[in-house]
């Protein structure tokens, strides 16, 4: 297989605008949903004379660290829980005469780095200066392997440039724990010293590790191989590792290739028990094979993936290779063994200690759901492993039924030390439903629903029965749902807020929508539905309290938002924002101040029964009191302003949205991708300005499309079928690419998409 490079598939270095050391690291890692890698300088290691926060990271492999509180309530988490951040697989060391760059320290300028989103490739280019001036070029491919999860990869080229001398390269990874010089003053930012023990195998005739936590008891077991001209060797440390020596020539480049067998997460008894049996396996998959293979396999699935998720935009360049960063960066952190999914900042950092959010099922999934189903529902099945665990939360917090999901965690329990931002977004159980309801809707899987999403759904939708109470409000009965934060996190522990009751009051109806397919089933007897309790659950939902302003005319956030003090943002002193770094969350908590979109949530994820002027109302009243400190927040707005024609403006939030990394708009890229924001920005197009709702009945498409562009084209999943759609300002283009076909509206008419009319070209 050839792969044409195309320069729209390119990060390039040049294109970018900041180059700030740390903030590469993280636009430049490589993934592929097991493993992360972090940029970095190889020459680095633990060597405290280079300064850089580079790492490896595998989905789902933590280690605990005990939370220290002040005062301490019952059921705090006794614990946080933190991605580790493993070492740096890229590290190498080169002795040049009698010049080391482990002891020295080497001048290391970056030339060239290039990222191909085509094949997953990184190339760069350095430069290398020895403190005597000797100087060589460094080039480093790698890649993380889509095609072989556990298979990373990468080639080192060595060129002279102004001497002839002995060089030696030595490959050996003797530390576990990556340190990096970090000093966080952010909250979002965890700077824990790592606590894995690395134990050699020995006798493998490669090097080979098992890598075991101390608290939370994983075991994984890793290992690497050198390309031929290489000696496997014990240093004096009895450390295993490569090693070779050579007269290098001015001018004449030598390669030396990597290929590391990265495994799956055990528990801990489990790793040190078949610690044999787990590494002959890991050997398999990197015996018999090199680094150029390996990278076609992978480029291949790469190729695949564009096909069904790429989204093509013409008129706009910037644009368009933000949004093809964001998918690609995406599918780099999506878990795929249905014990993990995408942490908030993908799997390139450890900010928010590497914790699931609802950023991956509201802002993250959808994209998946739509064009790599597969995937979602991968990702799904993770919080049913969780399901159990969310369960005896409920029990332990004091509910007598329902689960009550973590807010931010990894291994299934709450780790959220501040609950008020953290646990009390109870709207997390609904949002988790709500993905489901959303899989569901595009997929017809019937088997998942059995198997998984309807058990979710019943347990959420118990939740909040147990959670809310009735109370009178304005003369009528009304299910409440008391003391909860919404998306917003700049208010907390209100009473009613209006995105957790919709989202409540949709959970709640899910469950009598499928319960007489599940009568007299296995699965309701396990759950032991009654058809009262399901009735009392269809009750509340009708009976949900969603809080109005009837003078303002707008949904209210929660009960008494009207009364809090209301904020100019424009007279606020722009150095204090994020304003959560600057103010003591009371200060924020008592104004109308918002970080992020919250009713408008709500009208973005129930577009049915859409009211122009009630959109408009709310938007108008609260974007003006949104700082966006949130990054999930300005695809939200885009999204609203172009169901309510403010064009100019959609546009204007969108393309900040879509920015968000390579941009670096929230100065913090270094700690990490903002993966919600990147998920955010695709649902900007698909529901923004494709104008995609999809509900039960109808499949709709109305366009909007900014000045800016010419055309959009992309493709989506619904049931059985797959669909192009090509929209320029005045025309719909829809193609079946496979399957039966359905009903559609577009543009306001209904049309038959079927096999034999696979395609229609429409005005509007
Ligand atoms: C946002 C949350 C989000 C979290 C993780 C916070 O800043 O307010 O909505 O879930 O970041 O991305």
């Amino acid at each position: 297989m050839r792969i044409e490079q195309n320069p729209e598939f390119q990060i390039h270095l040049q294109k970018l605008q900041s180059k700030e050391p740390l903030f590469l690291e993280t636009i430049y890692s490589v993934g592929n949903g097991h493993i992360g890698v972090r940029d970095s300088n190889p020459l680095q290691g633990n060597n405290p004379n280079y300064v850089g926060t580079p790492g490896l990271f595998v989905n789902g492999f933590y280690d605990y660290y005990p939370y220290k509180y002040g005062e301490k309530y019952p059921n705090y988490p006794e614990n946080n829980q933190v991605i580790n951040r493993l070492f740096d697989p890229r590290f190498i060391r080169i002795i040049v005469g009698d010049e080391d760059s482990a002891v020295d320290s080497f001048d290391v300028e970056t030339v060239d780095k290039n990222l191909d989103m085509q094949t997953g490739m990184l190339h760069e280019i350095f430069a290398v200066t020895t403190p005597e001036g000797k100087i060589f070029n460094l080039i480093v491919q790698s890649f993380a392997s889509l095609q072989e999860l556990n298979v990373y990869g990468i080639r080192y080229g060595i060129v002279p440039v102004n001497f002839d001398d002995n060089v030696e390269i030595i490959k050996v990874h003797d530390y576990v724990n990556q340190a990096t010089n970090q000093v966080a003053n952010d909250v979002r930012v965890d700077d824990v010293k790592g606590n894995m023990q690395l134990d050699f195998i020995d006798d493998n005739g490669q090097p080979s590790y098992l890598i075991t936590t101390y608290k939370s008891q994983q075991g994984l077991i890793l290992t690497f191989q050198a390309s031929e001209q290489m000696d496997y060797f014990k240093d004096d440390t009895n450390h295993w590792g490569y090693r070779t020596k050579y007269f290098a020539k001015k001018g004449t480049q030598k390669e030396f290739e990597f290929l590391f067998s990265i495994g799956d997460i055990h528990p801990l008894v489990n790793a040190r028990m078949y610690a044999d049996q787990y590494l002959s396996a890991l050997n398999e998959k990197v015996r018999d094979t090199n680094f150029d293979s390996e990278l076609m396999a992978s480029a291949q699935v790469w190729q695949t993936f564009w096909l069904h998720s790429d989204v093509k935009i013409g008129g706009d360049p910037e644009v368009q290779l933000c949004i093809r960063f964001n998918l690609f960066s995406l599918n780099q952190s999506a878990g795929r063994n249905e014990m993990t999914t995408i942490p908030a900042k993908g799997l390139t950092g450890n900010g928010y200690g590497g914790h699931y959010f609802w950023d991956t099922e509201i802002f993250m999934l959808p994209f998946f759901t739509y064009t790599q189903p597969e995937l979602a529902k991968k990702m799904l099945i993770y919080r049913y492993h969780t399901l159990d665990i969310a369960l005896k939360q409920a029990t332990q917090l004091g509910l007598k039924k329902g689960a009550w999901f973590a807010w931010q965690t990894i291994n299934g329990y709450d780790a959220s030390a501040y609950w008020p931002a953290g646990l009390a977004q109870v709207h997390i159980n609904a949002d988790i439903a709500f993905a489901i309801e959303q899989y569901y809707e595009v997929t017809g899987d019937d088997e998942f629903l059995s198997n998984y999403g309807y058990e979710i759904i019943v347990e959420t939708a118990r939740f909040f029965m147990e959670y809310g109470n009735y109370a009178d409000i304005e003369g009528k009965r009304r299910f409440v749902i008391d003391r909860v934060t919404g998306p917003d996190e700049y208010s907390a522990v209100v009473d009613n807020n209006y995105f957790t009751n919709h989202m409540a009051k949709f959970n709640l109806r899910m469950v009598a929508k499928y319960a007489e397919r599940f009568e007299n089933t296995e699965l309701s007897r396990k759950l032991n539905l009654s058809a009262e309790e399901i009735d009392k659950m269809t009750q509340a939902a009708n009976d949900m309290y969603l809080p109005f302003d009837k003078e303002k005319n707008i949904k209210l956030q929660y009960q008494n938002f009207n009364q809090m003090a209301e904020v100019n943002l424009k007279n606020v002193d722009t150095s204090k924002f994020p304003m959560l770094l600057h103010f003591h969350p009371l200060m924020l908590y008592r104004t109308q101040v918002n970080k992020q979109a919250d009713v408008i949530m709500s009208d973005i994820l129930f577009p049915q029964g859409f009211d122009f002027e009630q959109l408009k109302s709310n938007y108008e009243f609260y974007e003006p009191i949104t700082t966006h400190d949130s990054s999930l927040s300005k695809a939200m707005f885009a999204i609203a302003a172009t169901r309510i024609h403010k064009d100019a403006e959609a546009y204007r939030f969108f393309s900040q949205a879509v920015q968000t990394d390579l941009q670096n708009s929230h100065h913090n890229t270094a700690n990490g991708i903002h993966a919600g924001s990147l998920g955010a920005a695709w649902e900007g197009i698909f529901y923004g300005f494709a104008g995609v709702v999809n509900n039960a009945e109808y499949f709709t498409v109305n366009p909007r499309l900014p000045e800016q562009w010419n055309s959009l084209q992309f493709r989506f999943h619904l049931y059985d079928s797959e669909y192009r759609f090509t929209i320029y300002e005045h025309e719909i283009i829809v193609e079946l690419l496979s399957g039966k076909g359905t009903k559609m509206k577009l543009a306001g008419s209904d049309y038959n998409i079927t096999k034999e009319e696979p395609k229609q070209e429409i005005k509007y």
